[in-house]
């Protein structure tokens, strides 16, 4: 039973089989309408969410499969202190699989190591966000036809954005590829990915704090929130909540290829001007991330079509 707490639990191979599986689905979908029938998934959210539980929960849906769950930890036996063990112990009796959302880092983790199904971490605190992060693929994949090759610009709340730090460990094994870290110096990328990500891989990559002295170099640039509930102090978000903002100006020196992405949800990082550019891959993104799940849930129950 193989669970996905974290991006490298995957291997490139494995990787590129769920990317190869989830394109085959979006030209095939009839053909895996029935796939996961008779299975149930379980969502267990202790923190909120849009896009990730809901596009889990249509995956299962149009696989043919059912869905149980609960989308914030008051609706649950957490409330009466129950430990995650526990939990995850008992809804593995009920359902053969189970994705699961927690502001603790490595609680999945800790999932993981009692649970009779497969566990899915969608998002443990400021640590990791791996069906993000085969989201970001599987659309850097369909806008740019290439995982190699090309430069990435990081842009916005570093420090505290999981999705950033999922991408940059999956990303760092494939080749060529450089990346620009956009950020004000409180919201640097922790000092762990710089040691045992860049520096230890031997990894092109350079820290600014503006998006304009590199805009012309972009291949993609990948705009994220200022992480709100993840500070200590109102004052220092409002601060920075506001330091990049993506608009048609700051597109003037972009190259015409720029793919622009973003995790979503979207608060003021991109204006809502740039929304019809056809370079604004993001709510295609968003869609990408239902069908790379159905190939996840696919592939982790071990569903062969
Ligand atoms: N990208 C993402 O994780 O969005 P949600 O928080 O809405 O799931």
């Amino acid at each position: 039973m193989k669970h996905l707490i974290d991006p490298t639990d995957l291997s490139v191979e494995e990787i590129d089989g769920i990317l190869n599986l989830a394109l085959d689905i979006i030209s095939n979908k009839e053909r895996y309408s029935e796939a996961c029938k008779g299975k149930k998934l379980a969502t267990l959210f202790f923190e909120p969410s849009t896009r990730t539980r809901l596009s889990f929960e249509a995956a299962m849906m149009e696989l043919g499969g059912n869905v149980l769950g609960f989308s914030s930890a008051d609706s649950s036996s957490a409330t009466k202190g129950e430990s995650v063990g526990d939990t995850i112990r008992v809804v593995g009796c009920y359902a053969d699989i189970i994705a699961m959302r927690h502001p603790k880092e490595g609680a999945p983790m800790l999932g993981s190591m009692v649970s009779p199904v497969p566990i899915i971490n969608a998002g443990d605190g400021g640590h990791n966000h791996p069906t993000q992060t085969l989201t970001d693929l599987l659309t850097i994949k369909r806008e740019k036809g290439d995982l190699n090759n090309f430069t990435i610009g990081l842009c916005g709340d570093l420090k505290f954005g999981r999705t950033v730090h999922s991408l940059i460990k999956a990303l760092s094994r494939y080749e060529g590829i450089k990346f620009i870290l956009i950020s004000p110096k409180e919201l640097k990328v922790p000092d762990y990915i710089i040691t045992e990500v860049f520096e230890k891989n031997n990894i092109d990559y350079e820290e600014v704090t503006t998006m304009e002295e590199v805009m012309s170099k972009l291949d993609i640039i990948y705009m994220t929130r200022v992480q709100k509930e993840r500070f200590f102090n109102e004052a220092d978000y409002v601060r920075l909540k506001d330091t990049y903002i993506l608009d048609k100006s700051k597109l003037k020196n972009a190259k015409e290829t720029l793919s622009i992405m973003h995790p979503l949800p979207r608060v003021n990082e991109i204006s809502t001007e740039l929304d019809d550019d056809p370079r604004a891959a993001y709510f295609r993104q968003a869609l990408n991330g239902k069908y790379v799940r159905m190939a996840l849930i696919l592939t982790l129950l071990g569903v062969n079509v």
